[in-house]
């Protein structure tokens, strides 16, 4: 079986290649047809999915040649994206290249040689003042560019590959790459106290147990929307103080409101969502936020 991963440098695309080198993840082993995958990762350097034709070239040279005789369909796994939140609301059209345009392509590509398509999407695309977890068919309702962008794109992965999947996940964290984790452990070196958002909720997920799932959902044909987010809901405030007490820093945390820390992008006051079609499909063993934080902390002793 082929698998392309784009934006294959960053947090989640790391993750997908470390555990296709193993065959498993951290908690557990992955479907046996990947065992023997034939695997390229990209990312910007090789290949700008924002442009449609050496998108196009790529899938075809890398899924053409086998696809005769080849008992599995290939797939693509999407992670490359502008990700940084603040930048997409002054970088209207590189965000809309990025997130949306990139997308289409990959999308058209997959669907002329076959291969199933599968993107990840954000919690970003919910207007972020609910009253309780989002689920897969809720209407997004995005407030920000970020998220304008990441709602068309699932709109056009939709409806250029029919053999996709979109996979929204939230307070994305890995083992490479910049995240919230990593910030506070340095800032929890180099301060006494520091101030976090309490009136921000939402669901922390290791890039790991995402990447796991990714795996499961695209072994299926189950085609559509789903969820992937760390089990648990709790504040930035909560994941900070955690965060700290297991670095072993002394540094305190400080609850602190929106208000305080206004930013370009407004961020979503409530954006926790619930894994119902994991449940209903492959099944849902992604790990509670604090347990998937103990084991990154173990792993990264
Ligand atoms: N991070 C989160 O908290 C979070 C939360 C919810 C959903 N998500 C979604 O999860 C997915 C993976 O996120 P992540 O945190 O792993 O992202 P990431 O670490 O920012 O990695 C994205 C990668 O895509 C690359 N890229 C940017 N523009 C590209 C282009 N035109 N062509 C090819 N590659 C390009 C980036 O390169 P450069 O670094 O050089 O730009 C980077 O290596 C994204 O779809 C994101 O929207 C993330």
């Amino acid at each position: 079986m082929k698998i392309l991963i784009t934006g294959s440098y960053g947090q989640l695309g790391n993750a997908l290649t470390d555990i296709l080198e193993k065959g498993a993840s951290e908690i557990g082993s992955i479907p046996e047809s990947y065992k023997h995958a034939d695997v390229t990762a990209v990312d910007v350097d090789t290949l700008d999915i924002t442009n449609f034709q050496a998108v196009h070239d790529f899938v075809m040279e890398t899924f053409l040649p086998d696809i005769q005789g080849e008992d599995e369909p290939g797939i693509i796994i999407n992670c490359a994206a502008m990700t940084n939140v603040d930048a997409c609301e002054t970088n209207f059209e590189t965000a809309m290249k990025v997130n949306v345009i990139g997308p289409r392509n990959l999308a058209i590509a997959a669907s002329s040689v076959g291969a199933k398509f599968v993107h990840v999407s954000t919690d970003y695309v919910f207007a972020g003042d609910a009253d309780k977890p989002y689920c897969e068919w809720d209407t997004p309702n995005p407030a920000t560019i970020y998220g304008k962008t990441k709602a068309l794109s699932e709109k056009y992965v939709r409806e250029s590959c029919a053999e996709s999947f979109v996979v929204r996940t939230s307070w994305l964290y890995g083992y490479e790459g910049n995240n919230f984790v990593k910030t506070m452990i340095e800032l929890g070196k180099e301060k006494d106290q520091i101030k976090v958002v309490s009136d921000q909720v939402g669901n922390p997920t290791h890039a790991y147990d995402l990447a796991h799932h990714i795996f499961k959902i695209a072994a299926t044909e189950e085609y559509g929307i789903y969820h992937c987010t760390g089990e648990g809901i709790c504040s930035w405030y909560d994941f900070a103080k955690e965060i700290l007490r297991l670095s072993g820093s002394k540094c305190e945390v400080v609850p602190c409101t929106t208000e305080e820390f206004p930013r370009p992008a407004p961020r979503p006051a409530y954006s926790a969502m619930e894994n119902l079609m994991l449940v209903s499909s492959v099944g849902n063993e992604m790990r509670g936020w604090q347990e998937a934080l103990v084991s990154y902390f173990e792993h990264t002793k």
